[in-house]
């Protein structure tokens, strides 16, 4: 059976945790499509099309991953993609609650759409991009928690934007 699995999140930015992930996603999968939110009601930092163009500059190496960009329901751009599986990442307790919720209501949107759960490795289970965007603010080093091209569009937003 050919399994399509879609991966969405709001990705602003994609951080190592999230391609911690995707690698594993694309090692169960035969297709993995990384769907980039617009999500307007978390004011993002990156507009839709840069967080797009990012994730599709880190993800390059990895054959059968793709990414698009969605302003739709989740469970509407899984079937017009042909996707059978949603993937969430779990990093701890506190995400389970809204993950719960959010599994379960997909599932009453759309039956025959399940949602699969992945755990990063543990040097990544406390990463958010929130805590990425505060500590570079901050001028703190996320080198460590970004890919490299992350952190290049991560230093020019933050030039650009007025103190
Ligand atoms: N590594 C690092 N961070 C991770 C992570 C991982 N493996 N997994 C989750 N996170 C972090 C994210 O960085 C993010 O942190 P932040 O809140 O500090 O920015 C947080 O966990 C959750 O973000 P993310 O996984 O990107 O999901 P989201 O909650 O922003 O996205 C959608 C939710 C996009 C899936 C949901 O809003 C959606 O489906 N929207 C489409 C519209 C729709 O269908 N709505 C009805 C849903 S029932």
């Amino acid at each position: 059976m050919n399994i399509t699995a879609i991966y969405p999140g709001t990705f602003d930015p994609i951080t190592n945790g999230h391609l911690d992930l995707i690698q594993r996603a694309a090692r169960l999968f035969d297709r993995v499509l990384v769907a980039v939110a617009e999500n307007p009601k978390k004011s993002p930092w990156f507009d839709l099309s840069d967080r797009v163009g990012m994730v599709s500059e880190v993800i390059e190496p990895v054959a059968n991953v793709s990414v698009i960009g969605f302003n739709t329901l989740l469970v509407d751009t899984a079937a017009s993609y042909g996707a059978q599986v949603i993937i969430r990442g779990l990093r701890a307790v506190s995400d389970f609650e809204f993950e719960f919720q959010l599994a379960g209501m997909n599932r009453r949107l759309s039956p025959e759409l399940e949602t699969v759960f992945l755990t990063p490795s543990e040097q990544f289970a406390f990463i958010s991009s929130s805590m990425i965007r505060e500590i570079a603010q901050l001028n703190g080093d996320v080198s460590s928690f970004v890919p490299p091209a992350v952190l290049v569009l991560l230093n020019k937003k933050l030039a650009h934007t007025p103190a």
